[in-house]
């Protein structure tokens, strides 16, 4: 049993936990609520290792220093377009964890001599332990390793198994599909769903076989049925789904960790899962919902054709093109104007250069507010923080249903590196990917500017309408050098 110091230390990072969430919440406290959440982590890790009593203390603390040392220069490096990739292999890691721990667990009693009787009864448990006996175990300890293979332990076990390796197998292929080292294109093949049934049928046969023994062996072979699930789940995503069978996947794994927490006896594993696993699918219900799109649409629509696709052609079909200065005109001379920043903006690093776009345009007297669509970017939040990175005052962002308000009166739309979330599509077309996802409504205004490199569509993959309508006006080139160029151009007005 714990010590009661540690379980109040444990007590005390559940409620960091909590109050991170709490803090994630909102961007004015976001930043003090990760740091709440992190000393959480902190004090949970360094109780962890004072009350117990541990083995193999040195390798535990090298992979440690690897894992810290690994995660800290990868959490630095990475591109803020690249969010999604690092958490999804941090999730996956998380995943893989817990099924390893459960395994090793489980293997516990095995190596102890102490095994199953066959059937679901929990009786008779000392009948079946001679060796342990003879093992030079504890009472306390021979008593806790009957307790890991009475029913209830066992059914957590096999669930941290089973879920451990779907999530750490189906986040390794979403990294693969984000970080294009493989297709991000859905992937099916003839029979799939079949063959994902059959898989899913077969994991639950194994569970209640390894529930009903005990069996190490049968665990294991749980847990590569696992992974060979994750793999099935995640291939038939495609394109714009992908970050949000990271979120689901991410649930997945603190449901996990949440069993893994039962299997161990600790009360604060139990919690942190049951916290990411609640979160995770809150997270993921919105971001299907800010795509019109329910769940199982995303998981399962490739096998039936409806997975947004991402890729696709550039468009030849002729489009108004114009130069800074007529655009600058154009923003000069506007009453409002609106603001929809997308997934371009982030790549260009533009955030400050709007900025200052936008308060030369407030000096000259125009109304401005940024227009921000839940899933602008690439992962939830994106423009958010892009735009609090430049300073930009929280009141300027408008969140979709008032920002539609605005851009019904608004003189012009400049629409900075986005694509799919003001692709009229949405609205109109039933057989395109993106058909019932809420949009901007860009082509409500009264002329719209596209800032953007090429006609190339955006990542549903998909042409967008509103660049070829009589309205709309396109700035070539890479966001931030077009901006830059229309700063010049205002100041020399
Ligand atoms: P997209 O539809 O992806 O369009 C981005 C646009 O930016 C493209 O038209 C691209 O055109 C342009 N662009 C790229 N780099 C640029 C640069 N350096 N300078 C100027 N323009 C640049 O972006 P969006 O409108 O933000 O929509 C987001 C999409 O991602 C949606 O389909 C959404 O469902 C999906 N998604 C979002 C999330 C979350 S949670 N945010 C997660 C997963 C997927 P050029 O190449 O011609 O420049």
């Amino acid at each position: 049993m714990i010590a009661v110091w540690a379980q109040v230390c444990y007590v005390v990072a559940a409620v960091c936990f909590i109050l991170a969430l709490k803090g994630l919440s909102s961007p004015k406290t976001a930043r003090r609520g990760n740091l709440v959440g992190a000393f959480g982590a902190l004090l949970a890790v360094v109780v962890t290792f004072i009350a117990y009593d541990i083995d193999n203390l040195g390798w535990i603390l090298l992979a440690v220093a690897f894992g810290a040392v690994g995660g800290a220069m990868g959490a630095r490096r990475v591109a803020m377009t690249a969010m999604p990739q690092l958490v999804a292999l941090f999730n996956g890691v998380g995943g893989g964890a817990a099924a390893l721990v459960a395994l090793l667990e489980l293997s516990e009693p095995a190596r102890a001599g102490i095994t199953r009787p066959a059937g679901f009864g929990d009786d008779g448990w000392f009948a079946y332990s001679p060796l342990a006996e003879s093992g030079g175990h504890t009472e306390s300890e021979i008593l806790r390793m009957v307790d890991l293979l009475s029913t209830g332990t066992l059914t957590a076990t096999a669930f941290t198994v089973l879920i451990g390796a779907v999530s750490f197998s189906g986040s390794t292929v979403t990294f693969l599909k984000l970080q294009e080292l493989m297709t991000g294109r859905p992937i099916t093949f003839p029979g799939g769903p079949i063959v994902f049934g059959a898989v899913l049928v077969a994991a639950v046969g194994l569970g209640l076989w390894a529930v009903a023994t005990g069996s190490v062996t049968l665990a294991i072979i749980l847990a590569l049925v696992g992974l060979l699930a994750g793999v099935l789940l995640v291939l038939p995503v495609g394109g714009a789904d992908v970050p949000i069978v990271i979120s689901l996947l991410n649930a997945f794994t603190g449901l996990a960790v949440a069993a893994g927490g039962y299997v161990l006896e600790n009360a604060l594993l139990l919690v942190a899962g049951t916290l990411v696993g609640a979160s995770g699918t809150i997270l993921t219900r919105a971001m299907a919902h800010a795509m019109g799109r329910s769940v199982s649409s995303i998981l399962f629509g490739a096998f039936k054709g409806g997975s947004t696709a991402g890729g696709g052609e550039a468009s030849d079909r002729p489009v108004r093109s114009a130069g800074p200065d007529d655009v600058a005109i154009m923003l000069a001379y506007a009453r409002k104007v609106i603001v929809v920043p997308g997934y371009g903006l982030a790549v260009a690093q533009a955030q400050h250069t709007i900025r200052e776009l936008v308060d030369l345009l407030e000096k000259r007297g125009v109304e401005v507010g940024y227009a921000i669509h839940p899933v602008a970017g690439r992962m939830p939040g994106h423009m958010n923080v892009l735009l609090a990175e430049a300073n930009i005052p929280y009141e300027q962002l408008l969140e979709m249903d008032t920002a539609n308000g605005q851009l019904r009166t608004a003189d012009v739309a400049l629409v900075v590196g986005a694509n799919d979330v003001v692709n009229p599509a949405a609205r109109t077309s039933p057989g395109s990917p993106i058909y019932g996802m809420p949009i901007l409504d860009a082509d409500h205004a009264g002329a719209i500017v596209f800032l953007k490199r090429s006609m190339r569509p955006g990542f549903a993959g998909i042409e967008n309408e509103l660049l070829f309508d009589p309205k709309t006006t396109l700035l070539f080139g890479d966001a931030k050098a077009s901006l830059t160029a229309l700063v010049s151009a205002l100041k020399s007005l």
